[in-house]
């Protein structure tokens, strides 16, 4: 991860992303895994997925009433500061035995 120069090519921030995050966990979680059941979790989401989601709730593409409200006031960057957030969470999963 170099440093770049021009603004469009800025490495993500996750230190930006947990920052912002903080709008995010009433629904979502601190933690990435929601308490509330309409909302998914977000904990280890691939980034590609997650910036996919917001862009297509920016567009319209997607419509959710909650979403689509928050999406619109984030910039590509913050976007992609959060994508990179919840993306680096290390996710256990224990598959039950049935
Ligand atoms: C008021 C509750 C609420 C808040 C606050 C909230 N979300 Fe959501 N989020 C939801 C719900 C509900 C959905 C599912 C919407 C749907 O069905 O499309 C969702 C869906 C998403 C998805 C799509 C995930 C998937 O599996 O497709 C992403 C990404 C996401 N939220 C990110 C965020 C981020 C980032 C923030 C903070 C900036 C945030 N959300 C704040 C309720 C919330």
């Amino acid at each position: 991860m170099g440093l770049m120069i021009s603004g469009a090519t800025l490495a993500a921030d996750p230190v930006n992303g947990k920052k912002l995050s903080a709008q995010c966990s009433v629904c979502h979680g601190k933690n990435g895994i929601s308490k509330y059941p309409e909302a998914p979790n977000l904990a280890g989401m691939s980034s590609l997925y997650f910036e996919k989601s917001m862009v297509d709730y920016q567009k319209g593409e997607r419509h959710d009433r909650r979403m689509s409200l928050i999406a619109k006031n984030l910039s590509k960057e913050q976007i992609r500061d959060l994508a990179a957030w919840y993306a680096s969470f290390e996710v256990t999963v224990t598959i039950p035995e049935l």
